[in-house]
């Protein structure tokens, strides 16, 4: 029975192009029922000494109930979570199937008991704030402790039905409810301990500040925020306007929130966004930072040409700084780029000729960022994208080792294609995130339109928010 299982899931596993195969949707189901048999006569989890590829963890995300989790024997850790995002794992390890009901330790994954605003439920008047663990606040090694404060509702969009005929009953969800009594980070460093300390607090506006170079975020970003990867756990992001957070802003941040959970989201620039966007986000992820720095106007002596290039200049210098993913804030991911994180430097392509720099993932002080950097300083042109997109590219030629590049997976479709994702439905499955080209995008957009939004759009933005990209009922 087990090798039998075990026969089908490899076969399975090992097939292409099962998208579009009928044989596809048989094996599908005679895996089901295989596991559905195994967990009525329970048998002894299964070994399988392999390694898995990222199809293979789609393939087993796609299949649902029959199979809960793919579980690294060694270190216990969860390497697929079927009934959760798609996690990543790219060494071979020893590794399990497991089924039936989560356990133990997914309750991390649950949003705290004290403070739900998953439930969107109509902010009770006097909410005493989140009752920490009795040991401790102290958010460091043990990231378990941290993400309780991040809503983390579940994740199963089906990644192989592209046809959106089936509709669904989605969540309610409105940005006007949320608690009033947060969960709020601190960096605390003293002597040689740096550490992240949850506290409570009453207002959205309540983010601890920085100065951009700031040591002690520097020392607990090496502390707290690496896990076993070069590339930190952190989100950047740049905000150098007094305005509200827009819609679609809105989304990025969630996204990131919900499929990186991340150890610390670092907002630079010398405002922090506004607005109900902002408080929603901000009542839900106890983890921001504000850096705190002006725009550039000048960049190695010479006059910046556009105001863009300020950003430009920002997102690289605080990647040197800290290392980390940057993502434009209309740049929405789709999943977890937690794979990403063993590499040194990662870029994607917009066109065949640049590389985007709507998502750029690098270690701290990444030698390509450096080359990038000095680009400004000895070939400055003062055209839009040269530096930004043309110069990165080039410098992939020249130094192939120092990046990798993730083909087309952060910024597909692009620009020429943009009608693709504002009037078709464009089939995402194998992107890591999409570049909404916001600025184009005329209608509105918000928590209800997107429920019956028919387009990539509406998709996106209903997998990120709802986790299942479908169409609302209602
Ligand atoms: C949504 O659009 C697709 C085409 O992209 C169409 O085939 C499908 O029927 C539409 N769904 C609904 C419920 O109208
Ligand atoms: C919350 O607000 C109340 C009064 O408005 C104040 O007394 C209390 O100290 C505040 N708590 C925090 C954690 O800021
Ligand atoms: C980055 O590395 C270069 C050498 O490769 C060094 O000169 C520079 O000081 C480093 N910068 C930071 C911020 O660590
Ligand atoms: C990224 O792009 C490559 C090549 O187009 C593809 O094979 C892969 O599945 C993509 N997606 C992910 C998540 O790796
Ligand atoms: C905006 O909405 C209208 C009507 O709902 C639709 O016809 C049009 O294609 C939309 N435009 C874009 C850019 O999505």
């Amino acid at each position: 029975m087990a090798k039998h299982l075990l026969t089908t899931i490899t076969h399975f596993f090992s097939r292409p192009n099962i998208r579009n195969s009928v044989t596809g949707i048989l094996l599908i189901l005679s895996v089901t029922v295989n596991a559905y048999l195994l967990l009525q006569i329970r048998v002894k989890p299964l070994p399988i000494r392999n390694s898995i590829s990222l199809e293979q963890k789609n393939a087993a995300f796609l299949q649902g109930q029959g199979v809960v989790a793919i579980v690294n024997k060694r270190s216990n850790e969860r390497i697929v979570e079927i009934a959760n995002d798609i996690q990543q794992v790219d060494t071979v390890v020893d590794f399990e199937i497991k089924k039936g009901k989560l356990d133990e330790p997914d309750k991390i994954n649950e949003p705290p008991k004290q403070n739900p605003p998953a439930k969107h439920n109509p902010p009770k008047k006097q909410k005493s704030p989140p009752k920490q663990k009795t040991q401790s606040n102290v958010y460091c090694a043990d990231t378990s402790k941290w993400t309780q404060h991040i809503v983390n509702p579940k994740t199963d969009t089906n990644l192989l039905d592209w046809t959106f005929k089936k509709k669904r009953k989605c969540p309610a969800f409105s940005v006007d409810e949320y608690p009033k009594v947060r969960s709020k980070v601190s960096l605390q460093c003293e002597g040689k301990s740096s550490k992240l300390v949850m506290t409570s607090a009453n207002s959205t506006r309540d983010i601890q500040e920085v100065e951009f170079g700031n040591k002690c975020l520097q020392d607990v970003i090496n502390n707290c925020c690496h896990g076993k990867y070069v590339v930190p756990n952190v989100v950047h992001y740049i905000w150098y306007a007094d305005k509200e957070l827009g819609y679609f802003q809105f989304v990025s941040f969630m996204s990131a929130l919900r499929f990186m959970k991340p150890c610390l989201i670092l907002i630079h620039g010398s405002y922090i966004p506004r607005g109900k966007y902002w408080d929603y986000f901000v009542s839900i992820s106890p983890n921001i930072i504000h850096v705190k720095r002006e725009r550039p106007t000048e960049i190695f002596g010479q006059k910046l040409a556009y105001p863009e290039h300020a950003s430009d200049i920002m997102r690289i210098e605080a990647l040197i700084a800290y290392g980390g993913v940057y993502l434009d804030f209309d740049e929405i991911l789709l999943r977890n780029v937690e794979s990403l994180r063993k590499y040194d430097y990662t870029q994607g392509h917009e066109r065949d000729v640049t590389l985007g720099s709507q998502f750029v993932m690098a270690r701290r002080n990444a030698t390509f960022l450096n080359y990038w950097y000095h680009s400004y300083r000895d070939d400055y042109q003062k055209t839009w994208a040269w530096n930004a997109l043309w110069v990165p590219e080039k410098l992939s030629k020249k130094y192939p080792n120092l990046i990798h590049v993730e083909g087309y997976n952060f910024t597909r479709p692009n620009w020429q294609h943009v009608d693709l994702i504002y009037n078709a439905n464009y089939d995402w499955s194998t992107n890591y995130g999409m570049h909404m080209y916001v600025r184009w995008y005329k209608n509105v957009t918000n928590n209800v339109i997107i429920r019956k939004l028919n387009t990539t759009i509406g998709a996106v933005c209903r997998h990120v928010l709802f986790g299942n990209k479908e169409l609302c009922v209602r």
